[in-house]
């Protein structure tokens, strides 16, 4: 039997995307977003709600960065989800989390984070859509597998389940391979 429950759009795992802008002093502002996504091969769709001082500065700066949250800084992460910028001037400095600024966008990348997007915002249609061109991607140097892949098992990072609100770590056992795992069945008629 399955029992029914509260709606909620029930996809597992959901990011843990921070994202990064700069306020129009040049101070950095960073939001935790959950609802995002890939949109195609060098776009990503975030959903960002337009009262937030990251839809305002993004508007103005056409660009922001999405670094992937992980599982050493939860607590930072979570307080730039429930502080905002509108209220709290210093809500980046409060971390202890570093940014520098990207040579391809206006936004600033943080330091802490082991993968960043660097995105230039493309016009998009929608209440709470904003996409992003990703321009640029890097991933820190210690977290590759000996054939100069990205090892996902060393990034430590964590995703958001919209049951319940927990933050959980994701991708520290491979299980299979996406295109070849199916292809059993395929063999055995
Ligand atoms: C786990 C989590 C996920 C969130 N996801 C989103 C989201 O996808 N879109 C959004 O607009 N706000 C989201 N928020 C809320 C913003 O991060 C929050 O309102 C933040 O204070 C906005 O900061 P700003 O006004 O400085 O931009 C989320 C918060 C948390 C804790």
């Amino acid at each position: 039997m399955k029992k029914k429950v509260k709606i909620t759009p029930a996809i597992f795992p959901m990011p843990v995307l921070m994202i990064a802008t700069y306020n129009e002093d040049g101070s950095v502002d960073v939001m935790n977003a959950a609802w995002g996504c890939a949109y195609d091969f060098k776009q990503i769709k975030l959903n960002i709600s337009d009262t937030h001082k990251t839809a305002e500065n993004i508007r103005r700066t056409g660009a922001f960065t999405v670094s992937l949250a992980d599982v050493k800084h939860v607590k930072e992460s979570d307080y730039l989800g429930i502080v905002s910028a509108n209220g709290v001037k210093d809500k980046f400095e409060k971390t202890g989390l570093h940014a520098y600024p990207s040579e391809l966008v206006n936004a600033p990348i943080i330091d802490e984070y082991p993968v960043c997007m660097e995105c230039k915002a493309l016009p998009f249609d929608g209440e709470y859509g904003v996409l992003g061109e990703i321009v640029n991607l890097t991933v820190d140097e210690d977290r590759f597998d000996e054939n100069g892949k990205v090892d996902i098992t060393k990034l430590g990072i964590i995703c958001y389940d919209t049951f319940c609100h927990g933050y959980y770590t994701c991708g520290e056992k491979k299980v299979g391979q996406a295109f070849s795992d199916g292809k059993d069945i395929i063999k055995n008629g």
